[in-house]
């Protein structure tokens, strides 16, 4: 058997090992997928659509009514003004993301990451032979620190990577910081790829705020967002991006040199989603309220300090006051039934662990009273 290239040496897949189904007897606080079916009224869409016969080859970027609805969605949500020529369809934003970085990096570029970032951006980033460069994030609050951002800018340094809200750490940056960071590209000349991929789950009183947005910011900035996450559509694989025109021509070679195109059928369901808000505003009324029951219950673990959960469903909970590592304290959670994930498994994570309280309230009842009885 030949050798498998050197490309491979090494590289991670981020959380991948601990999102594999455990026994049905374990609580899964693992997986960023929401608990929620896809709306029916999106299914019905893509079953009209497959009756239909719409399942040959089409347009690269995705139909042009599907392109002109991200348009139209980024206006009205965002503040993002983009035509439907500068919007790409991709399969899932994790594809987009890996465009956006073969578009703004050669092999030996930096890349600034906010530390600690989601799993898959480091090895995505390594594989196409970037270098992430880690700046942590403030420690009681996980929002940058701008200074330290500057600091790390080199003549290697290419692009800067955002994503707010955050995974894992839920923060949601104020626009002054999303601001101060445009500033430091601007005055660097840099990229900004902007994952907001949890644009509509924020739960303090300042908005999203996109660096597309600002001024001088559209020159500068690839926006990836998609469909997984505030319409629960994970498997459905679709997301987006936008972009200046260089970088939009690079997304639409990337992808025809790559996956062609997302399935035709699922493209006037995705169109129509975009306009599902009343979906999004009731899964949102419920993440509330788990985010809530999660984070009382986390709070009152012995030597678990968990920071304010600003967007997104997921908690980043301090457990050095156990006395215990993340590995330890997963290892530990786990016997006693509940699956999470240490977060030292990612640069800048150590001492905390993840969980995501997207699934249902039964499971975060379940998991919370499972680590009671193992920590009271
Ligand atoms: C920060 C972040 N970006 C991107 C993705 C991937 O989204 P998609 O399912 O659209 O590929 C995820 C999924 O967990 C995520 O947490």
């Amino acid at each position: 058997m030949p050798d498998i290239s050197a490309r491979f040496e090494g590289l991670g897949v981020g959380f991948a090992p601990y999102l594999q189904p455990p026994g049905p007897e374990i609580v899964r606080w693992t997986v960023g997928e929401p608990g929620f079916a896809t709306p029916k009224e999106i299914l019905d869409v893509a079953i009209g659509e497959l009756e239909a016969g719409n399942t040959k080859y089409t347009r690269g970027a995705g139909s042009m009514e599907l392109c002109q609805g991200v348009a139209d969605y980024l206006s009205k949500h965002h503040e993002i003004e983009v035509s439907a020529e500068d919007v790409v369809v991709t399969p899932g934003a994790k594809q987009a993301m890996l465009y956006s970085f073969l578009i703004t990096t050669m092999p030996g570029d930096e890349v600034i990451l906010l530390a600690p970032s989601w799993a898959s951006y480091e090895p995505m980033l390594e594989f196409i032979g970037a270098k992430p460069v880690h700046v942590p994030v403030r420690k009681d609050n996980f929002h940058p620190d701008l200074d330290a951002i500057r600091e790390a800018v080199t003549d290697k340094t290419r692009m800067i990577l955002l994503n707010s809200p955050c995974n894992p750490t839920g923060a949601v940056f104020t626009p002054d910081e999303i601001r101060g960071i445009l500033e430091i590209a601007v005055d660097n000349d840099l990229w900004i790829v902007s994952d907001e991929i949890y644009s509509r789950m924020v739960w303090v009183d300042w908005p999203h705020v996109s660096p597309a947005s600002l001024p001088g910011g559209m020159e500068r900035t690839i926006v990836v967002n998609g469909w997984s996450k505030s319409w629960a559509m994970t498997g459905m694989r679709l997301g987006f991006l936008t972009g200046p025109p260089n970088a939009v021509k690079a997304a639409i070679k990337s992808q025809a040199n790559s996956a062609s195109h997302v399935p035709t059928f699922m493209m006037e369901a995705a169109r129509v989603a975009l306009s599902c808000d009343g979906s999004v505003e009731e899964f949102n009324l419920e993440y509330k309220k788990r985010r809530e029951i999660m984070k009382n219950g986390l709070s009152e673990l012995p030597g678990v300090r968990v920071i304010e959960p600003e967007g997104a469903f997921y908690i980043f909970a301090d457990i050095t006051g156990t006395g215990m590592t993340d590995t330890e304290f997963a290892d530990g959670a786990l016997e006693a039934g509940v699956q999470l994930i240490p977060a030292s498994l990612i640069t800048g994570g150590e001492g905390f662990i993840r969980v995501s309280y997207a699934t249902n309230e039964d499971a975060i009842h379940e998991g919370l009273s499972r680590l009671r009885s193992w920590l009271l």
